[in-house]
């Protein structure tokens, strides 16, 4: 159930028996790596209580639309845009008969007409309720209304709390999340683990002095996001940058070389795909001076380190993951990455001519060369760092997937 991961799923309650298996819809979704917001009716309160779901989700439980501290916290038009998936489950005649009819008198059905989301209703009601021909046309209507962006699951036959027995109980939990699970496409990195590093790295003179590049962060900020909508579990690995941390990932913030290594460090039990977009600084001040240094004389020896290589360190380790490195170039731009390929025993480089300022460090553009194996080669033109970053997560999960 890879294509849940890291999924918004708002789940709608509406008031019925069925609803006490909302607890266990809420667990099974989250276990499938969803992130999961609930609405709930007046009436689904009756049934099961909004702590027992926000227990399980955890988040707060939606259910007033007229509460200013819960529309000034998430409104309805916040959570009709949050959710990936709006799923109601159940959905009682009563909520099917106000959806088919446009209704907007509570925060449920005012988010269900709010949302772009696509919609999945598993209906739940006595058996002849559902054969209703008010029902059944409420149904048709919803379906006319709507297409494909509404999925009908259920609702099953079998026994009914009532008694009766036919066509009408609310669909199990599993069966409903593998449904849902369904209305998304199995990324190209579904389930895999991908760390990124990005930015500069500062490597201190004294409290106030350091050592950095020109790096902002955007390359390597894009990559995750890629790499992240492509299914994979993202780790991304940061220097200082004024960027935000990217949404549904890890975001680990370091400073220098030695944080950012120690950091990736600590990925490499699951780590699969390991992408160094990151300026890290190759050198450190031997010392860190405890207090500013003053101005006593016209010149200023520092003593500079080498700092350990992050990207040969995790491509050298016992089980390497896939390891695709960046690099900056002024000049010869191929030899010189195809050399660090061979030297750092990479799968794959991406090569940056840094010496045009309309592309690499800092701008929104980039155009680049990528190098793997004898002679792989592929060439992108000059594009958004965005899209580029779409492009070469495509080529890296073609490369990976070919490997394993
Ligand atoms: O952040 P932006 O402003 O968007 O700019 C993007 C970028 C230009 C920084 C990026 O596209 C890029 O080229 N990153 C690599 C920069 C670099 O440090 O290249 P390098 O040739 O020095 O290093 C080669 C590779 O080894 C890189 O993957 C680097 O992350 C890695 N490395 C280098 C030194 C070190 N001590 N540890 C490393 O892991």
């Amino acid at each position: 159930m890879q294509q849940l991961y890291n999924r918004r799923i708002l789940l709608g309650i509406s008031g019925g028996i069925a609803a006490y298996k909302s607890a266990e819809l809420v667990r099974t979704l989250k276990k499938a790596g969803a992130d999961v917001r609930v609405v709930m009716t007046r009436s689904a309160m009756e049934f099961i209580t909004p702590l027992t779901l926000q227990a399980l989700s955890g988040h707060p439980v939606h259910h007033s639309l007229l509460d200013p501290e819960a529309e000034a916290g998430m409104g309805h038009i916040e959570l009709a845009k949050w959710a990936d998936l709006f799923l109601i489950a159940p959905a009682s005649a009563n909520l099917i008969a106000r959806l088919s009819q446009g209704m907007g008198d509570d925060l449920l059905t005012t988010v269900f007409l709010a949302t772009d989301a696509p919609i999945c209703l598993a209906p739940a009601m006595n058996q002849a309720m559902w054969r209703d021909p008010i029902t059944q046309e409420n149904i048709a209507h919803l379906k006319a209304a709507h297409g494909d962006h509404l999925t009908l699951i259920g609702p099953a036959a079998g026994e009914q709390a009532c008694g009766d027995t036919g066509l009408g109980r609310m669909s199990e939990p599993d069966t409903i999340v593998a449904d849902v699970a369904n209305c998304f496409e199995t990324g190209l990195l579904a389930g895999v683990s991908v760390v990124v590093t990005a930015g500069p790295t500062k490597e201190a003179i004294d409290p106030v002095r350091y050592i950095t590049n020109h790096s902002s962060g955007k390359m390597g900020y894009a990559i995750a996001e890629a790499a992240r909508d492509a299914g994979a579990r993202v780790t991304l690995i940061s220097g200082p940058v004024a960027l935000q941390a990217p949404e549904r990932m890890e975001c680990v913030r370091v400073r220098s070389a030695l944080d950012m290594l120690a950091a990736c460090e600590k990925t490499q039990d699951h780590c699969q795909i390991f992408i160094a977009t990151a300026a890290v600084a190759d050198y450190r001040p031997a010392s860190q001076q405890e207090h500013k240094i003053k101005k006593h004389s016209d010149e200023l020896s520092l003593t500079l380190i080498r700092n350990p290589d992050i990207l040969s360190t995790m491509a050298a380790a016992e089980q390497p993951p896939f390891t695709v490195g960046f690099a900056a170039e002024t000049q010869d731009v191929e030899h010189y990455a195809r050399d660090k390929l061979t030297r750092k025993k990479l799968n794959m480089i991406v090569a940056n001519d840094v010496s045009d300022r309309s592309i690499g460090f800092h701008s929104d553009d980039n155009a680049v060369k990528v190098f793997w194996g004898e002679d792989g080669r592929r060439d992108f033109e000059l594009m958004n760092k965005r899209r580029l970053a779409v492009r070469l997560i495509e080529l890296i999960a073609e490369k990976y997937q070919e490997e394993h």
